[in-house]
C-alpha cells in the first residue's frame, strides 16, 4: 500500500494523472441522469483523485462523500468544487479503512475508476468488507477496473488487474448485475453490482 501511495502522491505532484478526463465517463452519466438513472441519494466516491466524478454527481443533486489518500488531489477536488459551487465531503483517507474517517454506513451509490484495481492484492479483502458495510441494501455499486494484464506489463506500478470472476468472488454480499467492456486497451469492465 505505502508504495502505491507513493507512486500516486509523486504522480499528482509531477501532473502526471492520464486518468483526468476532467469529465464524467459515460457509464456515470447514464446512472445519474440517463436511461439507467437512480434517484438521487448518498454517494460515495472512492478514490476520488481531483473530484471530477464526485463534483459532476453533486450538481446533479447527490450528497458526496469523495475520499483519496493523496492531499494534492483532494485540495485540488476542493478548490474544483468551490468553483463549481457545489457541496462535496472531501477526506483524504484510506478506501481501506473508511470506518477510520468518521464515515457512516447507508450509500446507496458507490462509485470506483481505477481505485481498486491500484490496490495490492493483500488489500482486497480490507476493502471489499468496507465498500460491503457502506452500501446500503439494495445499492448499486459501479466499478471500472481493467482486466488481468499480461505479465509483461506487469511493472511495480502497474495494476495486475482483475476478471469478472473475481469481481463475483470478492464480492460475494453484491449481486454482479453487469458487466460491460471498456473501450481502452487494458481489457477493462464496468461492473454493476448490487448490494444483497
Ligand atoms: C487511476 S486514479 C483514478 C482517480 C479518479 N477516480 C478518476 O477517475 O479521475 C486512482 C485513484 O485512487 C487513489 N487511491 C489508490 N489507492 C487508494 C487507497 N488505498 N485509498 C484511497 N485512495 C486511493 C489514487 O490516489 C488515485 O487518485
Amino acid at each position: 500500500m505505502l508504495t502505491s501511495n507513493i507512486f500516486f502522491r509523486l504522480a499528482y505532484r509531477l501532473g502526471f494523472k492520464p486518468w483526468d478526463s476532467g469529465v464524467p465517463p459515460p457509464e456515470l452519466v447514464e446512472v445519474i441522469e440517463g436511461a439507467r438513472r437512480l434517484p438521487p441519494g448518498q454517494v460515495l466516491d472512492l478514490g476520488c483523485g481531483t473530484g471530477t466524478t464526485s463534483i459532476y454527481m453533486a450538481s446533479k443533486g447527490w450528497q458526496v462523500t469523495a475520499v483519496d489518500f493523496v492531499p494534492r488531489a483532494i485540495k485540488t477536488g476542493r478548490t474544483k468544487a468551490v468553483r463549481a459551487e457545489v457541496p462535496v465531503r472531501f477526506l483524504v483517507g484510506d478506501v481501506t479503512r473508511l470506518s477510520a474517517l468518521g464515515i457512516e454506513p447507508g450509500f446507496n451509490l458507490l462509485f470506483d475508476q481505477g481505485c481498486f484495481h491500484s490496490l495490492p492484492e493483500a488489500a482486497h479483502p480490507a476493502y471489499v468488507r468496507e465498500v460491503t458495510r457502506m452500501a446500503r441494501s439494495g445499492g448499486t455499486y459501479l466499478l471500472y477496473a481493467f482486466g488481468r494484464q499480461p505479465e509483461k506489463r506487469r511493472g511495480r506500478f502497474f495494476p495486475k488487474g482483475i476478471t469478472p470472476d473475481d469481481v463475483r468472488t470478492l464480492f460475494a454480499d453484491f449481486e454482479l448485475v453487469e458487466t460491460r467492456p471498456g473501450t481502452d486497451p487494458f481489457g477493462s469492465h464496468w461492473y454493476t453490482l448490487r448490494r444483497r
